[in-house]
């Protein structure tokens, strides 16, 4: 699978990764197995946070990586309101105890705080004098969070910005993805299924996605990965458990759309007037 560097880190990170919010919901040995496929295929960044089942995800993120450290690239999440200079490290130690790992790939603020931003950049980076955390990023953050964050830690501190970015959701084409990256900021979308609110077969925006797929004997979902990742600053981290599902998901890092391919999408799902930030 393509692999991309993440944003300023000097790391080469898997254009496709894996999310597991809620992945704690059904079958735990099938959710284990889903990140282990994951692993197996190519997808090495994981995605959790401590929200996650209230560090359920962590966990079976731990007993999927297990004897696999060097294979993953993983990344979790501060809650907002643990975000204060102590609590955002106090919070990372308690994510590297479930995930059963020393350092954090990356570690995001899940979305901006009401914690002072000054003293959760000062926590990220003593993590990252620690030896806890090799870099960290933002989530849910629009341009002025941003240049606010990036005038505390200055330029080339902030390895990526994860927010929602899906075919009927594509605010952050507006400043979003051109500020991340002229600074280097690897922008990673999530949800990018619309959580599961992807357009059916039979709607037009679905029967553009399915004539593209068939071209390509690839799947409409991979057409929207393929659309979604476009830019080599843009990854995804869809979420899935099914084992078909994951399959999908890593061929889809393979899929190139042509210029045509990306004009008829972007007429089907139209990029909306909206500059405001969207968030789950
Ligand atoms: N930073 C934030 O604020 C934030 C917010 C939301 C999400 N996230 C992250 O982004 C990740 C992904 O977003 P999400 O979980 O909201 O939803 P999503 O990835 O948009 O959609 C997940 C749904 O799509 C299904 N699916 C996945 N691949 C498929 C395929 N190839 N074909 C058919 N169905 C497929 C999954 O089914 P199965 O599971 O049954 O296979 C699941 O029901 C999260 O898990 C989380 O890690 C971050």
């Amino acid at each position: 699978m393509e692999q991309r560097h993440f944003g300023s880190t000097g790391r080469r990170v898997a254009v496709i990764g894996q999310g597991t919010w809620n992945i704690e919901q059904g079958d735990r040995r099938a959710a284990v197995a889903a990140v282990r496929h994951g692993l197996d295929l190519g997808i090495m960044h994981i995605d959790t946070a401590e929200m996650y089942g209230s560090g359920a995800a962590e966990e079976i993120v731990a007993e999927a990586i297990a004897g696999r450290r060097a294979e993953a690239f993983i990344v979790s999440k501060v809650l907002p309101t643990n975000a204060s200079r102590k609590g955002t490290v106090a919070a990372c130690e308690k994510s590297l105890a479930r995930l059963k790992i020393d350092h954090l790939d990356c570690y995001l603020l899940h979305w901006p705080s009401r914690h002072p931003l000054d003293g959760t950049i000062a926590a990220f980076e003593q993590l990252k004098s620690d030896g806890k955390i090799l870099s960290w990023g933002l989530s849910n953050f629009d341009v002025g969070g941003l240049e606010d964050a990036q005038k505390i830690a200055g330029v080339g501190r902030i390895a990526c910005n994860q927010v929602l970015y899906h075919l009927q959701e594509r605010a952050i084409e507006h400043a979003v993805i051109s500020w991340c990256a002229k600074n280097n900021v690897a922008v990673v979308a999530y949800s990018p299924f619309g959580q599961n609110d992807f357009p059916g077969a039979a709607t037009p925006g679905g029967r553009v996605l399915s004539e593209i797929a068939a071209a390509h004997k690839a799947s409409p979902r991979q057409v929207a990965l393929a659309f979604l990742t476009r830019e080599k600053n843009l990854l995804a981290i869809p979420k899935a458990v099914a084992p078909s599902h994951v399959k999908d998901n890593a061929a889809a890092g393979d899929l190139t759309l042509s210029d045509i391919d990306i004009h008829k999408i972007d007429v089907a799902f139209p990029l909306g007037r909206s500059r405001e930030l969207p968030t789950l």
